[in-house]
C-alpha cells in the first residue's frame, strides 16, 4: 500500500518519519516542489531503516505526480506556515491556491485517496479541498482538532501533574486561537472529571493555555511547530490504514449536526478504514453549544474570503 504526504518542511517531513516508523505502509512519497528536498529527505530517512527497523520504502519526488500513483491515504501540509504573531487566518491567500492545486493533481493519480488537510488556516483548507473537488465528504479530513486534544492533555497533564497518557480530553470548532473550544467539562482523569481536582481559575487558565498552544510555540521557535502536528497526521493515517474505529476531534463536512452545515469544523469523529465515518453527538450544553456557533461564524467569515480570491 502507498501512502504520500504532499509538502516536506518540517511537518510533512515529521508526518513522513513517523508513517515510517509505524510501518503504515510499504511505499511512502515525499512530495515538494522545492527541487531535491524530497530526493534528499527520503535518502536521510531511509539510511534510518536499519537503525530504527522499519521496511518501510520511502521516496522523493520534485513535483512529478505520476510518482503517487494509486496511493490509498495523502496528507497535505503544503502551504507557507506562520511567523511569531501571525494568525493562521493571514495564510488563507497564500495557502488556497496551493492546496487547490494540490488536491486536483492528487487525484488525477489516486482518485481513490482519502485526503488528510493539515495546511493552515486548516478548517477552511478542508473546505476548500471538499468544495474544489466534490470528493464525497467521508474521504477529507482536516486534522486540527487531534493536535489542539493532544495540547489540551497536556496543559492539563502540567496542572494535574499527572500522566498525559491517563486523560482524556477533546477541543472542538475551529483550528484558531479564538475559534477552539476546549471541552473542559468532558476532560476526564482516569475516568474521574478533572473539574473535580481543578479550580475554576485553574480551568480557565488550562483552556486559555491550550488556546494559544500553536501560538506559544511559533513564539519560542520562530516558526510553527512539527512534532505534535507530524505524529497527529501520522496518528489519523494510522486510524485509517489499521481501520482502529478511533474517536478523534478532527474537521469535518457538517450537515446538521452540532446545529451546523455547509462549514467543515472540528467534531469528535470515528476515524476508520473508509475516512471519517460516524459524527458522534456529545450533547453540548448552552454555553459550549454558543462558543461553537461563534466558532462556526469566524471560520464561515474565512470561507468567505476563498470567494475572493
Ligand atoms: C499548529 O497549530 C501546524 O497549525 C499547526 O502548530
Amino acid at each position: 500500500m502507498k501512502i504520500t504526504v504532499v509538502g516536506a518542511g518540517a511537518v510533512g517531513a515529521t508526518v513522513a518519519e513517523n508513517i515510517a516508523r509505524k510501518e503504515l505502509c510499504t511505499e511512502l512519497v515525499l512530495l515538494d516542489i522545492k527541487e531535491g528536498l524530497t530526493e534528499g529527505k527520503a535518502q536521510d530517512m531511509m539510511q534510518t531503516a536499519t537503525l530504527l527497523g522499519f521496511d518501510t520504502k520511502i521516496t522523493g519526488s520534485t513535483n512529478d505526480y505520476s510518482k503517487t500513483a494509486g496511493s490509498k491515504v495523502v496528507v497535505i501540509t503544503s502551504g507557507i506556515p506562520r511567523k511569531p504573531g501571525m494568525t493562521r487566518e493571514e495564510l488563507v491567500g497564500t495557502n488556497a491556491g496551493i492546496v487547490k492545486g494540490v488536491c486536483e493533481n492528487i487525484l488525477k493519480h489516486s482518485p481513490d485517496a482519502i485526503i488528510i488537510v493539515i495546511s493552515n488556516p486548516m478548517d477552511t483548507m478542508t473546505y476548500l479541498a471538499l468544495t474544489s473537488t466534490g470528493l464525497p465528504k467521508n474521504r477529507i479530513i482536516g486534522m486540527g482538532g487531534l493536535l489542539d486534544s493532544s495540547r489540551f492533555k497536556y496543559q492539563l497533564s502540567l496542572r494535574l501533574n499527572c500522566n498525559p497518557s491517563d486523560l482524556n480530553a477533546i477541543v472542538i470548532g475551529g483550528h484558531g486561537d479564538t475559534t477552539m473550544i476546549p471541552l473542559i467539562r468532558f476532560a476526564t482523569w482516569n475516568s474521574v472529571p478533572v473539574t473535580k481536582f481543578l479550580t475554576a481559575e485553574q480551568q480557565h487558565q488550562v483552556v486559555s493555555d491550550t488556546m494559544v498552544g500553536g501560538a506559544t510555540l511559533t513564539k519560542l521557535i520562530g516558526t510553527s511547530a512539527w512534532y505534535a502536528p507530524g505524529a497527529c497526521g501520522a496518528a489519523l493515517v494510522e486510524a485509517i490504514v489499521r481501520d482502529e474505529k478511533k474517536l478523534f476531534s478532527c474537521c469535518v463536512q457538517l450537515n446538521g449536526e452540532y446545529g451546523q452545515k455547509d462549514i467543515c469544523l472540528g467534531v469528535p469523529v470515528v476515524i476508520g478504514k473508509n475516512g471519517w465515518e460516524k459524527i458522534v453527538d456529545f450533547g453540548l450544553n448552552t454555553d459550549e453549544q454558543t462558543a461553537f456557533n461563534k466558532s462556526a461564524d469566524a471560520v464561515r467569515n474565512m470561507n468567505n474570503v476563498l470567494k475572493t480570491l
